[in-house]
C-alpha cells in the first residue's frame, strides 16, 4: 500500500511517519511544499490544524488530486464541530482524532475504500450521495455552530440524494459505508436519514411525505451543533448538568431553525419532539400519545435504532437485531404497531 502523508509541520510529519513506517510505503509531504508523486497513492492522511486559514488554502489548492485518491483520511487536533466540517468541506472520507493509535489508523488504511468514492480519469460521474450528504451535514453544523443561516435547499437536495441511493441500493449497503467513513453526530444524522426513508418506503408513504421525512431526520439534531463534542461523544456516564446540556438539543434545534426560511411546521415539530414519548415520559414538552404525529413517530424510531447501531471507536458496533431488541421492549413509549413494522427494515432490508 502506498500512502500519502501530509502535514502542516515537519514534527506532525515525522511523527506520522513513524506510526505508519514499515508498515506502508510512505510519500511524506509538507503542506506547503509541493511535490509530484511518480505514482498515485491508495491513502492520503492529513494532520493540519484546519482553524489555521493558510492551511485549509493549502489542501484547496490540492484538492482536485486529492479527489481521484480514493481514501482520504483527515486527524483532527482539535475535535469541535468546526473542525470535523471543514475536514469534510476539504473532501475528507474519514475524519479521526489525531490521538489515533497506530492499529486503528492501520486498520482504517487497509479497509476496502468505497467504489464510489475515486473516479478513474474518464470514468463517468458516479453516485457520491454519502460525500454530497456528509459535506451537507458537515457545512449546516458548521452554519448553525456560527450562529449562520443554513442551507436549506442544499440540505433537502442531500436527502433526496440518499432516498434515491437507498431506493436503488437497499439499506444495508447504506448502513455499511456511512459507518465505515464517518464518527459522531456527522455519521448519526446520516445512520437516522437513512433508516428513516427506508422505514418510510417500506410504510408506502407518499412523496411528499417521504420527503418531509427525510428532511426532518436530517435537520434533526442540528440543536447540537453548539454542544461541545466532549460532552457528544463522551463513553461514559453524563453527570447532571451535561445530561441537561444534552436534553436542551430539541429546542435548541426548533429555535434555531424556526428562524430559517424554508422550512415546514410538520417539520419544525418534528425537530422539537423527536424525544417524545407516547407515555409521556419523554423531552422537552412530555407530550402524550395524541400529541405526536405520525412523521414524529416514525423519526423517533428511526433515530433510537440509529442511534444503538453507530459505530463509534470506543465500543463494539452493535448488532441490528440486538437493537431492535432493545426497541421492541421499549413498552408504552413507541407504537406498538410501528415497532411491528420497523422489523422488516431492522433486519433484513
Ligand atoms: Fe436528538
Ligand atoms: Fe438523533
Amino acid at each position: 500500500m502506498f500512502v500519502h502523508v501530509l502535514a502542516d509541520d515537519a514534527a506532525k510529519l515525522s511523527d506520522l511517519c513513524g506510526i505508519l513506517d514499515r508498515r506502508v510505503r510512505i510519500a511524506a509531504e509538507r503542506l506547503d511544499v509541493d511535490a509530484n508523486l511518480s505514482q498515485a497513492p491508495h491513502a492520503v492522511v492529513v494532520c493540519a490544524d484546519l482553524r489555521v486559514v493558510r492551511n485549509i488554502a493549502a489542501l484547496k489548492k490540492r484538492s482536485v488530486r486529492m479527489a481521484k485518491v480514493p481514501k482520504r483520511i483527515f486527524l483532527v487536533e482539535e475535535p469541535s464541530h468546526v473542525c470535523i466540517s471543514q475536514a469534510y468541506a476539504l473532501g475528507a472520507t474519514l475524519v479521526v482524532p489525531s490521538t489515533i493509535n497506530q492499529s486503528k489508523l492501520l486498520a482504517a488504511l487497509a479497509d476496502p475504500a468505497d467504489p464510489e468514492r475515486a473516479s478513474p480519469p474518464g470514468a463517468p460521474q458516479q453516485d457520491n450521495a454519502v460525500e454530497v450528504a456528509a459535506a451537507a451535514i458537515g457545512s449546516m453544523f458548521t452554519a448553525a455552530s456560527l450562529g449562520e443561516p443554513i442551507d436549506v435547499i442544499g440540505t433537502k437536495e442531500a436527502g433526496k440524494k440518499i432516498a434515491d441511493r437507498i431506493t436503488e441500493r437497499g439499506l444495508t449497503e447504506w448502513l455499511t459505508t456511512v459507518r465505515r467513513h464517518h464518527e459522531g453526530t456527522y455519521q448519526h444524522c446520516l445512520l437516522v436519514t437513512g433508516v428513516a426513508i427506508d422505514f418510510g418506503l417500506s410504510l408506502g408513504l407518499r412523496r411528499t411525505d417521504l420527503e418531509r421525512l427525510h428532511s426532518a431526520a436530517m435537520f434533526h439534531d442540528i440543536g447540537k451543533a453548539t454542544i461541545p463534542l466532549a460532552i457528544l461523544d463522551k463513553p461514559g456516564r453524563l453527570d447532571a448538568e451535561e445530561r441537561a446540556l444534552i436534553e436542551s438539543h430539541p429546542v435548541a434545534g426548533y429555535d434555531f431553525l424556526k428562524a430559517q426560511t424554508g422550512i415546514s411546521a410538520e417539520i419544525l415539530d418534528a425537530v422539537r419532539h423527536h424525544h417524545e414519548y407516547l407515555d409521556g415520559s419523554g423531552y422537552p414538552d412530555a407530550l402524550c400519545a395524541e400529541s405526536i404525529p405520525d412523521i414524529v413517530r416514525v423519526l423517533t424510531i428511526s433515530d433510537i435504532f440509529a442511534a444503538l447501531i453507530e459505530h463509534r471507536h470506543y465500543k463494539p458496533t452493535m448488532p441490528r437485531a440486538e437493537a431492535y431488541g432493545i426497541l421492541s421492549r421499549m413498552q408504552g413509549k413507541l407504537e406498538r404497531a410501528l415497532v411491528a413494522a420497523f422489523k422488516e427494515v431492522a433486519l433484513s432490508r
